[in-house]
This record gives structure tokens, C-alpha cells and sequence, in this order.
């Protein structure tokens, strides 16, 4: 017989709470009283009442040095996160140069110094004090980012000297109306002088171009160098596929992260933004954009630099290259892995040679290591081809021969 005191009265409030815990029976204990609308409340949300008492589930004992094995174990950090990831080594530049402090030079010292990728960073303009004033700013900066990496400004290339990666963004930018090609007369002359010094004071160095016209002046530092065609690279793929993903993000409205998509070819009108291999949320831009969205998406990308000149009127876009060189460096020193679309002189890839172009490349710490054999359309291949022709017409060369 039940001890009287440890009678309940079960009511319908009881087997409302028991449901919401998630209970779906009730176990009723020899003694108790269940109300009627307790009953009618069981059956209508579905708790079972169940006679008690009930038998309870028995564990497996185990000896406590055992089961305290087994708690920090559950605990640890690879219990927690397995860790699938291929280790890889992140890379940290002894010295990177920044030939040019203008919006590009600035914003790049920026980014590279906010991600402490390299000790020094050398930041070189021909203005007296615009480079120097910046490196002092972004070393104020390092007493809240902590960034060990110690910026130094000046007017003098030498300032080159020792540096594991140089980046050229010197030179003038467009104003409305010009094309990237009218630079050329003008720019040719800097990527010349500062190509000089690059190749007695840093000859072991990977250079990367950002001057524009970006295909044309990389063949212009190859020639001035001399340096092989792995340490002199052009930056513009980076720019002109974050521009693509940026166009294809709004037409569909998804998330930046949901799509991946490419641009390469020449840094200008004969851009080849990737179609066929593009993907929104893994799949073909066909089966999620019309014809006409994706055309438009593409002429978003190509128009994408000029767009920026129209509204600003004094020159181009920043920010945008600016990340994109980081992400360039990100490659190169294996924080990023796989290809990456970076203009580089072409040895018989896609069927070109001798000319500097838009590809999908693997590089590292010694730069350029080799294109990444993607399968392009018929279409997009020949737009490769005439890419290559446009800047070999605009440098003047035959298709033999490029130096
Ligand atoms: C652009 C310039 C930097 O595309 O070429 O914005």
C-alpha cells in the first residue's frame, strides 16, 4: 500500500507540462489520482498514461578511470572539431615592396599590414612625404591590430632592395572617357625606370603588376627585368573575377560565399569572364539565370573598372585591386591554395605563346608554378585567343615574338 502522503493529483496542467518537456508517456505511480480532464488533456495532446512504476533503463558500469578517460576525451579539442584539413605552411614574407602609395599602393600596405604577412613593408612613392606619411599612420594603427609587421615609407626605389615580393601599382590612372590601353606611352616609361632598380636590388624577387594596361606592362617588366616568367606576374584576374562573382551574386540574390566564378583573358575589353565553369550554390549559371542575366552579369564584370572611373572622375577604383593583390600574395605564400587567375607570359598553354595573359595558375613562393589545364568552351577559348591578339596589337608585336 502507497504511503498516502506521497499521493498526487495528476491534473491536466501536469500532462500539459510533461508534453512540452517533449514527453509523449506519463508514468502514473500506484496511489495517484488522475483528474478526468487530465485524461481527456493525455489523450488529446498524446501522452500516454502509463502504469508505474516503470522500469528504468540500466546503464553500463564502468570503473571510474575508465569513464574519466572517456569525459576528457569527449572533451578534447579532436573530439570537438576533427580535424580534416591537409596541414599546409602558411608563409610569411621576410620583406614586401610597394612601388606607388596612391590609392592601390595605400590600400594594399593596408590590408598586407592589418594581416601581418610580412616583417617589413616597404612603401616607395615619387611624391616626397605621401609614402612616408602613410607608413607612419599604419604603424600608429599597430598598437590596436598588434600587427608585427613594421611599415617604412620614402621616395627612393632603392627601398626595393632585399624584397622577397614587389608590387607595382606606380603609374598614372584613367579618367573618364580613357580605355586602360591609352596608358601605355605613359606608364611604359615607369615600369621601365622602376624595373631598373627592381632587377640590381631585388633580383631575386617576385614582381607583381598592377600598373595599367595590366597585360601589356607585365610584358614590359618581363623585358626590363629580365627576370623568367615565374617571379613577373600581372594582377588583374583576382579583380575582374570577384567583379564577375560580385554580378552574378546580385542577379541571383544569394550570399557572396554561394558562388564561384572567374574572369580571365585580358585586363580590359577582351575579358573572358568564365560562363561554362561558373557555379551559383554548385550549379550552372543556366539553370539559374536567363541568357540575358548572365550576358549582362558579364558585361557587369567587364565594365566593372570603368564604372568605378565614371563615378569618381579622378581616377579608379582602390579597394577592390587592393584585395585582390592580397589575395594574389594569399596564394603565393600558401595561405589560399589551388588556382588562382593571375596574368602570366604563356609557354604553349591554351595553344598561345608569347604573350602575357589571364589564366588559372598555381603559384607559390617562387611564384608562377603552372596553368591549371581548366576545359573551356569552344567560344571561350577562341575569346582567349582573341584576347592575346588585341595585346600583342597593342604592343606591336607579331605573334612570334614578344621581346
Ligand atoms: C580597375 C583598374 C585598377 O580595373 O584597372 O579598377
Amino acid at each position: 500500500m502507497t504511503d498516502q502522503t506521497q499521493r498526487r493529483v495528476i491534473g491536466s496542467e501536469h500532462i500539459e507540462q510533461a508534453r512540452q518537456r517533449g514527453r509523449i508517456v506519463f508514468e502514473v505511480l500506484p496511489g495517484d489520482i488522475v483528474t478526468t480532464l487530465a485524461k481527456e488533456t493525455a489523450q488529446r495532446v498524446g501522452v500516454k498514461l502509463l502504469d508505474g512504476p516503470l522500469e528504468k533503463p540500466t546503464y553500463p558500469r564502468t570503473d571510474g578511470k575508465t569513464a574519466m578517460q572517456r569525459g576528457l576525451y569527449r572533451r578534447s579539442a579532436r573530439w570537438i572539431a576533427p580535424d580534416h584539413t591537409v596541414r599546409r605552411k602558411v608563409n610569411r614574407f621576410g620583406k614586401l615592396a610597394i612601388v606607388g602609395a596612391g590609392g592601390v599602393g595605400a590600400n594594399i600596405a593596408h590590408l598586407a599590414a592589418n594581416n601581418d604577412i610580412a616583417n617589413e613593408i616597404a612603401l616607395i612613392d615619387i611624391a616626397p612625404g605621401v609614402a612616408e606619411a602613410i607608413a607612419l599612420d599604419l604603424n600608429h594603427a599597430s598598437g590596436i591590430t598588434r600587427s608585427k609587421s613594421v611599415v617604412s615609407g620614402g621616395t627612393d626605389l632603392a627601398m626595393v632592395s632585399g624584397a622577397a615580393v614587389v608590387i607595382v601599382t606606380a603609374g598614372r590612372a584613367r579618367t573618364p572617357g580613357m580605355t586602360r590601353a591609352d596608358l601605355i606611352g605613359v606608364n611604359k616609361r615607369v615600369i621601365h625606370s622602376v624595373g631598373e632598380v627592381i632587377k640590381t636590388q631585388a633580383p631575386n624577387a617576385i614582381v607583381i603588376v598592377v600598373t595599367n594596361p595590366l597585360d601589356e606592362m607585365t610584358v614590359e617588366m618581363l623585358r626590363v627585368t629580365e627576370f623568367p616568367r615565374q617571379r613577373v606576374l600581372g594582377m588583374a584576374g583576382t579583380l575582374d573575377s570577384s567583379r564577375f562573382r560580385h554580378s552574378l551574386v546580385k542577379a541571383a540574390g544569394v550570399n557572396p560565399a554561394d558562388v564561384e566564378a572567374m574572369a580571365l583573358g585580358s585586363h580590359g575589353d577582351e575579358m573572358v569572364p568564365v560562363t561554362s565553369l561558373a557555379r551559383i550554390k554548385g550549379r550552372a549559371l543556366t539553370e539559374v539565370l536567363s541568357a540575358n542575366e548572365i550576358e549582362a552579369c558579364v558585361k557587369d564584370a567587364i565594365t566593372g573598372g570603368g564604372q568605378v572611373v565614371a563615378l569618381k572622375k579622378t581616377g579608379s577604383a582602390t579597394i577592390a585591386p587592393a584585395h585582390s593583390s592580397v589575395e594574389l600574395l594569399d596564394y603565393i605564400r600558401g595561405a589560399k591554395t589551388g588556382s588562382v587567375p593571375v596574368s602570366v607570359m604563356l609557354d604553349g598553354e591554351f595553344g598561345l605563346e608569347n604573350v602575357v595573359l589571364g589564366v588559372p595558375a598555381h603559384v607559390g613562393m617562387s611564384g608562377f608554378i603552372q596553368v591549371e589545364p581548366l576545359r573551356f568552351t569552344d567560344t571561350e577559348h577562341s575569346q582567349l585567343h582573341s584576347a592575346a591578339d588585341a595585346i600583342r596589337d597593342r604592343l606591336g608585336l607579331n605573334r612570334e615574338s614578344v621581346s
